[in-house]
């Protein structure tokens, strides 16, 4: 079998963005959190995940008890806010898609937060790469196969990689296993920001 992380459409750019950028690009990502607060998601079984979420766009992929799904409001009524441009340019530099993001999901790892492998899979049209922005402490991230078992790559995800899942990585399982919290300086308060930009519709 391949190796997940030799699957084609996985690609990965590290320290694509440099201090300054991501720096500023926290700027924007705390107006966007001022007004879409994080939250703490619930699955479908009624179980808290570690993470902390919320999102810019048209969309923000919510999980609770009602399931999996994308909405178009932040779960306190309000609109969530633009995808910075500062977030929008990287995916016109990386994505080689025609078509733009309508989700940025805003995923915040604090001590011991994880996240399960799992597929994206809510949105309607596969042939868009999602598009992965890591900033702040590192991440072991995990690469699986499209099907369910098999064999898996691990990697550390630093503060300003990129990574684009697209054409046959775009549905293959990923996660993260843990984070080195307080392995960077970016974050005040040290954790992990990862920013995933898919087309939804
Ligand atoms: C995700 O799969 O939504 C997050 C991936 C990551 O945190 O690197
Ligand atoms: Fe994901």
């Amino acid at each position: 079998m391949d190796d997940p992380l030799t699957l084609k459409g996985f690609r990965i750019y590290p320290d694509y963005l440099d201090r300054s950028q991501q720096a500023a690009m926290i700027e924007d990502l705390r107006g966007v959190l001022r007004a879409a607060p994080l939250v703490q998601p619930v699955t479908p079984r009624g179980k808290p995940m570690s993470v902390r979420m919320s999102a810019a766009g048209q969309f923000g992929w919510v999980t609770d008890r009602s399931g999996y799904r994308y909405e178009p409001r932040h779960p306190s009524g309000v609109d969530w806010p633009a995808i910075p441009a500062s977030v929008l340019s990287v995916w016109d530099a990386l994505a080689a898609c025609p078509r733009q993001p309508e989700c940025c999901l805003i995923n915040w790892y604090g001590e011991g937060a994880r996240m399960g492998l799992h597929q994206d899979k809510d949105e309607a049209d596969f042939t868009c790469p999602v598009l992965s922005i890591s900033l702040g402490d590192e991440g072991l991230f995990r690469m699986g196969n499209v099907a369910r078992g098999g064999k898996t790559e691990s990697l550390w995800l630093r503060s300003g990689d990129v990574v684009v899942m697209g054409g046959a990585a775009r549905l293959a399982h990923h996660g993260v296993d843990r984070i080195r919290f307080g392995s960077s300086t970016l974050l005040r308060d040290g954790g992990r920001i990862n920013l995933t930009l898919r087309v939804v519709t």
